[in-house]
């Protein structure tokens, strides 16, 4: 203290608990940007453009060259209300390359009431064995009897570093559009 002036005089203690204080109170302020820089980068929480939840499904390699539909499980952590559950099957989808670099992918589920469609034998078409719609290897409708109302849904693909990347969402069954869920 001055005892001239009445003024409290500024110590080196007093500094360096100053400099501190305003270290804490920066990084505090700093940390909640940061976890929601990562929760923006994190790939499995990225929504893209095209919708659905970004998700590594397979190695390209993996994926027959002769066009051939191979199935995958789609797995992700997922959170209800209560848990979270970590690399849980979300889904499954059908791959197929339709170029040296080009894949295609279909959601399994059929858009008519739900159930799970399955590749025939003969490796060209996809039957849904709940109420026989059958889907072309592009996921269009192939016959007027089938009850689905309209054809697999198609997803869109990323390709990165020679991995299979999915926007995987699943779409509202009974309905001629593709109507997200959720
Ligand atoms: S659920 Fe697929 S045809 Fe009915």
């Amino acid at each position: 203290m001055d005892a001239t002036t009445n003024t409290p005089v500024p110590t080196r203690r007093n500094f360096f608990k100053e400099t501190l204080a305003a270290a804490l109170g920066m990084v505090v302020a700093v940390i909640p940007g940061l976890a929601g820089l990562a929760v923006f980068l994190d790939p499995l929480r990225r929504q893209g453009a095209a919708g659905g939840r970004l998700i590594r499904v397979a190695a390209i390699g993996a994926i027959p060259a002769d066009g051939t539909p191979a199935k995958f499980a789609v797995v992700a952590d997922k959170t209800d209300a209560w848990n979270k559950f970590t690399e849980t099957p979300v889904g499954a989808v059908y791959l197929r390359r339709v170029g040296a670099d080009k894949i295609v992918a279909l959601n399994v589920v059929c858009p008519h009431a739900g159930c799970f469609v399955s590749l025939q034998k003969s490796g060209k078409d996809f039957l849904c064995p709940c109420h026989d719609s059958r889907f072309e290897l592009d996921g269009r409708v192939t016959s007027p009897s089938s009850p689905s109302p309209r054809g697999l849904d198609s997803l869109e693909v990323e390709i990165r570093k020679d991995e299979i990347w999915v926007h995987f969402q699943n779409f509202q069954p009974g309905k001629r559009e593709k109507v997200p869920v959720g």
